[in-house]
Parts: structure tokens; C-alpha cells; sequence
């Protein structure tokens, strides 16, 4: 059996995770976390503000899932959020084209390809459908929306869409947020929240899924000014896989620190070196283990389209016999103003998208200043007249020089109008200017939440012998165990029980999330806890009560070693360790 079926039986098994309304026979693409899962994903968003909401003074708000159909033909999602899909002739089964191709032929990263490219290589390589094993050869490739459509009020009501992002939420309300940060620059704001994907051919349970949660921060700056301030980032070492690497023949990784990434121009945005340093240590913290962990460079036709530049933290997923399998879990992407601009034009609302930047000193700068003379336009040009003079104005400020000699000529709905120059006068002033309108620029980490959860419990599995019995391990770290400590008694007996339930409240007053448990032998609760990754057991036993002062056993999950502990200091004594 494979890592990823090892994992997903134990998932279903311990209430981490499994397929959602199994009792209708269940859709592809959609998962329920159970208790486990609920409670591991909570302590990794938890960890994640920890990190890089409160950590880095960024603010997180929480917007609608649902948005109207205009945020979308802004942001680009409507025309250009598109995956390749291929439909098999004979027993209909859709498939992803570029998957189809990088899982069945050498070739890597196809999502850049073209449609043409897709359904060469198809040809080229005799690839058939992965359902009934038709040939695919001939049959057209197509694009395909990802973003699931709703409609918002009863009757024909207005389009939205699940938001397949969720940082459109973030955009959309920069008019508000820049005045919540004093329209100073920079600031970061984030969110947690579910994002939907209407994805073709969703897979591996929570790594190909059509409603899952992301963790996003867009830091909006000043490109001339705002620089990260590196001090506690700068020695963070990070294994790079940048696209000059992935094209030669070698393909080695470049381990470089923040520091060197930058100066070295591995990196080309500062803010992305800065925030790839964040998250290394970050998924160190929540147990990724960093020798199956790296930062690979998007190659240019597979970046997203606002993106000019953006790197991916990728984890292997594979188990230990088995072919890498690299997973991206999280985005780090270099979207400029594309955004904002693009809200600003399609809201109508230009300036609520900019920011005032005020100089450091007032600047005295010339303006040319542009009178037109409606009196001679109105008459002669009727209702065009003020198009006209608007055309004229933009003209003239550009180039003064076209009102100097002779009629100035305006392009108007495909006819030339000769404006006699009498009407316009161009004069020069001085003006005092305290700043400008800029469109702030953005760096965007975006985090895909379970496919963080996934990877710490495929990092963290592990088989071992303990006691000449085979156990199954989750090495979770202790910032997102689920259960940090389960107390049982001995057996539900002679005050036992009641000890253990006593303790197991006290414990759980002192903030610690902890599992009681009676049922079954001793070792089949060591099990059952090794399962879901708890990192101390505490046990109750007749010993307990004897003992002045009382005592109980500790386990330790990893080593399975075992410590006698005074009742009255174990609070002290597992909040130290964990
Ligand atoms: P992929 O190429 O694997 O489809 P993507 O490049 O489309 O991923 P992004 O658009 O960068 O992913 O989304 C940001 C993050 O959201 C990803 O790094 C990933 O962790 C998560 N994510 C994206 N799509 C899914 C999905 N269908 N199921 C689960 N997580 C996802
Ligand atoms: N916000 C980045 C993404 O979802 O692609």
C-alpha cells in the first residue's frame, strides 16, 4: 500500500478526514475534517496568524464567499481562469489535459502549454483516456472555467461566483482598508477563508479539491520606497529550485540564505526572499520535514495571470520506496498593480484604488494649464462639444506644442474635427504639489490550508516496532497536535476512573487540550493516541493513589519512555514540555 493510501485509511480511521455525504454515494472533490482533522487544521490557521497576521502587524478581516459577477470580470477570473480539458469520445469521462500529459510522458509543467501544444503531445505520445483506455488522438482540447457560478436573489437576480480566491476580498475593499492603515504604505492585510474550485479531475482526497481553505496575506507597498527590513530573516537558509535550474540538464537545488538569495539575484523580489524565509521556518515549526521541502520558481507560462514573478513551496509527498511527488502547498507571487488598477477601472472608482503618497518635502512643478473657450465650441459642435474639448485638453497637456500653430485636429468617432487653436489657450503655472496618487503594488503569500494539513500527516507518518508490536506513528509537532495530552486510568475502577477524570479537568482548566480515555486495554489507548499524533499519555494507576504525594505515569509518544510524575506538579511539568 502507498504513503497517501496509508494516510488517507488512518485519516478515515481517526476522524482526520474522508469523503463528505458518503451516505448519497458521496461527489469527487469535496471532504469532511472530523473531530481530528477539524482540530489539527484549526491549530495550523491558528499557528499561521500566529505567524504572519500578528506576527508581522498585518491585519486579517473575513469577507463573503459569494461575490458579484463584475469583482470577476475585473480581476481577470472570468476570462482567464481556465484549466485544459479533454472530454473522451467514448465513455465521457473528462479529464485534465496537462495532467493527463506530465502524468504519462516526461514532460513537466504542461499547465503552460498551449491547447495546440496539449493535443500534439497527446497524439505525439498515443496517450488514451484514463476511464475506459480510448484513444485520445484527434480530440479537441478545450478551456475550462474553474469558478462556479451562482445566482445571488430570487428571479434572474445578479451573477456571482464562488470566490476562487480569496484575496478578491481583499481588492475589493481597499478603499476601506487603506483609510484603517492610515493610507500609510506598507500594510498588510489577510484572510482565512474557503475558496471553490470547480476542478476537473479532483484528486488524493485534500490535495485536489473543490472547496478547501486558504490562508492568504497581500502586503500592498510602495515599490520605490518600501524594502523588508531582513534583520531576523536574513541568515534563514532556503534550498531553491529556480527556473535556470529546472532547464538545465543537472536540475541542482541553489541553498542560498534570504540575504544571499537577494544580492545573488536568485530571487528578484526582495519581499518574496523575505517572505520565503518566514515560511521556511514556519512549516519547521508545524513538523514539514525540510528534506522533502523546497522553493521552486514558476516558469513563465505557468504563472498566474497577474503574476510577473512568483515562487511555490513544494513538499514530497511520496513515501519512502515510492517516485518523488512534489506538491505545491503554497504560492508566493509578485501580482504588481494589476489588481488594484483593474478595480479601479472596472468599479469606476480610480482614485479610491490609489493611495496619497506624500512627498518627504513639498515640490514646486509646472503645470500646463488648459482653457477652452466653450462659447466658440457649444455653437459650432453642439453636443459632441464637450467630448471634444476633453480630447483637446488631454492632447494639449501632453504636447503643448499642438495648439501653437494653426487648427488642432480631434479624432472623434471615426471623423476629424479641425478646432480653430482661437479657442484654447495654454498657459503655464506653477504649482506647489505635498504628493501623488500612486497605485500601491502587491506581494502575495497564499497558503492552501489542507494541503498543509495533508502534508504534516505524510510527513509525520510513520511505521515502527515498540514492545515487538507494530505500531503506526503521526510525529505531529506539539504547535498542532490535535489531542496534546490524553489521560487514562489504569481501568474504570476503585476511584481510578474518577482520579483520571479530575485530572483530565484540571488540565483541560490550565488551557491544554486533552483526551480522556477508558475503553480497551492500556495498550490499545497508547495506540489509538499514537494514531492521531498525541504527544504525552498520562496514566493513572493504583500506584497513584498511594503514592504521598500522588503520582502517575507519562509517556512520551516518540521515545515511549516513561516518567513518574508528582500530580501536583504535572501542569507545570507538561506545559514545559509542550
Ligand atoms: P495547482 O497548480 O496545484 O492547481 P494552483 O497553482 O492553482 O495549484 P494557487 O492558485 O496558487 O494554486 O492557489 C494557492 C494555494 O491554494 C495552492 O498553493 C494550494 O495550496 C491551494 N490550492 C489551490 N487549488 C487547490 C485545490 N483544488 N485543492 C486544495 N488546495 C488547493
Ligand atoms: N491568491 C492566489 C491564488 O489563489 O492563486
Amino acid at each position: 500500500m502507498n504513503l497517501d493510501n496509508k494516510v488517507s485509511q488512518l485519516a478515515k480511521r481517526r476522524g482526520f478526514y474522508f469523503q463528505s455525504a458518503e451516505a448519497y454515494g458521496g461527489v469527487a472533490g469535496f471532504q469532511t475534517f472530523g473531530p481530528q482533522g477539524a482540530e489539527l487544521k484549526r491549530n495550523i490557521e491558528e499557528s499561521w496568524r500566529d505567524t504572519f497576521s500578528r506576527g508581522l502587524g498585518h491585519k486579517e478581516i473575513e469577507g463573503p464567499t459569494v461575490m458579484p459577477e463584475p469583482v470577476f470580470q475585473a480581476s481577470g477570473h472570468l476570462d482567464g481562469f481556465d484549466d485544459m480539458i479533454i472530454e473522451c469520445p467514448e465513455c465521457g469521462t473528462n479529464t485534465r489535459a496537462d495532467h493527463l500529459v506530465e502524468d504519462n510522458t516526461g514532460v513537466e509543467e504542461a499547465e503552460g502549454f498551449s491547447t495546440e501544444q496539449i493535443e500534439g503531445l497527446i497524439k505525439e505520445h498515443g496517450l488514451v483516456c484514463p476511464e475506459c483506455n480510448e484513444h485520445l488522438a484527434g480530440v479537441e482540447v478545450n478551456d475550462f472555467n474553474l469558478m462556479f457560478k451562482t445566482s445571488i436573489g430570487p428571479g434572474d437576480g445578479t451573477n456571482g461566483y464562488l470566490r476562487p480566491e480569496t484575496v478578491q476580498g481583499i481588492f475589493t475593499e481597499f478603499p476601506r482598508l487603506k483609510q484603517y492603515a492610515r493610507n500609510q504604505l506598507p500594510f498588510g492585510v489577510t484572510q482565512i477563508g474557503k475558496a471553490y474550485r470547480n476542478e476537473i479531475s479532483p484528486r488524493k482526497g485534500l490535495v485536489r479539491t473543490r472547496e478547501f481553505t486558504q490562508a492568504e496575506l497581500d502586503l500592498f507597498i510602495d515599490p520605490e520606497e518600501d524594502r523588508p527590513d531582513l534583520t531576523d530573516v536574513k541568515d534563514i537558509e532556503l534550498k531553491l529550485y529556480s527556473v535556470e535550474e529546472q532547464k538545465s540538464d543537472e536540475g541542482e537545488y541553489i541553498v542560498a540564505t534570504v540575504e544571499e538569495a537577494i544580492e545573488e539575484e536568485i530571487i528578484g523580489v526582495n519581499w518574496i526572499a523575505y517572505y520565503l524565509g518566514i515560511a521556511k521556518e514556519w512549516y519547521k515549526e508545524i513538523g514539514i520535514d525540510m528534506d522533502r521541502f523546497r522553493f521552486r520558481q514558476h516558469q513563465k507560462g505557468e504563472r498566474a495571470h497577474y503574476a510577473s514573478d512568483c515562487w511555490d513551496a513544494e513538499a514530497d509527498i511520496s513515501g519512502e520506496d515510492e517516485e518523488e511527488e512534489w506538491l505545491e502547498i503554497a504560492g508566493f507571487s509578485y501580482r504588481g498593480c494589476y489588481d488594484l488598477k483593474k478595480h479601479g477601472q472596472h468599479s469606476g472608482n480610480e482614485r479610491e484604488f490609489k493611495i496619497f503618497k506624500e512627498y518627504d518635502e513639498p515640490v514646486v512643478q509646472e503645470e500646463t494649464k488648459v482653457d477652452i473657450d466653450m462659447g466658440i465650441l457649444g455653437p459650432e459642435y453642439g453636443d459632441e462639444a464637450g467630448e471634444i474639448a476633453e480630447i483637446i485638453e488631454r492632447e494639449v497637456r501632453q504636447a503643448p506644442s499642438v495648439a501653437e500653430d494653426g487648427p488642432i485636429f480631434v479624432h472623434l468617432d471615426g471623423e476629424e474635427h479641425a478646432v480653430d487653436n482661437s479657442a484654447v489657450e495654454v498657459s503655464v503655472e506653477e504649482v506647489k504639489k505635498t504628493g501623488e496618487e500612486i497605485t500601491p503594488e502587491v506581494v502575495e503569500p497564499s497558503f492552501g490550508v489542507d494541503r498543509t494539513v495533508y502534508t504534516v500527516l505524510v510527513h509525520g507518518y510513520n511505521e515502527d516496532v515498540v514492545d515487538n508490536e507494530k505500531r503506526t506513528v503521526l510525529h505531529l509537532s506539539n504547535e498542532v497536535a490535535p489531542v496534546e495530552v490524553a489521560v487514562f486510568p489504569l481501568m474504570d475502577k476503585e476511584g481510578l476512573g474518577d482520579r483520571a477524570r479530575e485530572i483530565a479537568s484540571e488540565l483541560r482548566d490550565s488551557g491544554l487540550n486533552v483526551e480522556y480515555d477508558d475503553s480497551g486495554n492500556i495498550g490499545k489507548r497508547y495506540r489509538r493516541q499514537d494514531e492521531v499524533g498525541t504527544p504525552y499519555c498520562v496514566t493513572v494507576d493504583y500506584e497513584t493513589l498511594e503514592d504521598e504525594p500522588e503520582t502517575v505515569t507519562v509517556r512520551e509518544r516518540d521515545s515511549t519512555e516513561q516518567e513518574r510524575v508528582k500530580i501536583n506538579e504535572l501542569e507545570e511539568y507538561l506545559s514545559s514540555k509542550l
